[in-house]
């Protein structure tokens, strides 16, 4: 990807989120020893970022039938993470989803929340196999990783009543993938060529991700939002600078 390219998809990045990523934690992602749980992180996040969204496709926008198509879709993902079966993965992309979902009544955005959810998890998927295949190449055997602060500290900005809780959390997928996109650029001109090579090759997806989740929360909101925006988007940042013990794909600062 061009330079130009690159700046193009970061400026709507860096003008949402309210920092950029400390150098000191660029400086704790280039150490040897955090490299195996840069990877291993970076694989949870990409199931983790799968699983968010056909949570809420299921939650809000599909009956049960189709609930149940979903859950197939994840299986061999979770076999791999939760029960070490490692077969599945690699054909599962060309499984994929068996039939196309069916909106259920009475909510209107179903349909839109589909069609940008299922594209999303379709992505998500195949980045988590790239990085197992990248572990796996490297002998970095995937073993399970507790998860850091960051995606529970932002859950708990979520209102509590609906449509809000909708709106909210998919403003926090937004902060998320935005993060994810600005992290990936910066941290990229720091790692081998293989690893540049690969976070550069996220950073279209990742801000598409962005963009389609905003999207969702201001149509699915049907009302001005930039409050919410404003006040998610302040804790995301504090997250992000607050002094963090854990190193993380999505850490603060280190301790
Ligand atoms: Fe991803
Ligand atoms: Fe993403």
């Amino acid at each position: 990807m061009l330079r130009q390219e690159i700046n193009t998809l970061l400026t709507p990045i860096h003008g949402f989120l309210h920092c950029q990523t400390p150098d000191s934690w660029i400086d704790a992602a280039i150490q040897p020893d955090n490299q195996s749980i840069l990877l291993r992180d970076h694989a949870n996040c990409e199931l983790k970022a799968s699983q968010t969204a056909m949570w809420l496709i299921r939650k809000y926008a599909v009956d049960a039938a189709s609930g149940e198509q979903l859950l197939a879709w994840a299986k061999p993902y979770e076999d791999f993470v939760y029960r070490g079966a490692r077969d599945g993965i690699f054909h599962a992309r060309k499984n994929g989803l068996s039939a196309p979902l069916t909106p259920k009544a009475g909510f209107a955005h179903g349909q839109a929340l589909i069609d940008k959810m299922v594209r999303l998890i379709k992505e998500e998927f195949h980045h988590f196999e790239q990085v197992i295949e990248i572990m796996d190449a490297r002998g970095i055997p995937y073993q399970p990783l507790e998860a850091g602060r960051y995606a529970k500290g932002l859950m708990r900005a979520a209102r509590t009543h609906e449509p809000a809780t909708l709106v909210d959390k998919l403003i926090i997928g937004a902060c998320i993938e935005a993060r994810s996109c600005e992290r990936f650029a910066k941290v990229a001109p720091h790692l081998d060529d293989e690893l540049q090579k690969f976070y550069i090759s996220l950073l279209r997806s990742e801000a598409r991700h962005y963009q389609d989740y905003l999207t969702l929360a201001e149509t699915i909101a049907g009302e001005d939002i930039r409050d919410r925006i404003q006040t998610i988007g302040e804790r995301e940042a504090e997250l992000i600078q607050a002094p963090d013990s854990q190193f993380r794909f999505h850490s603060g600062a280190p301790a």
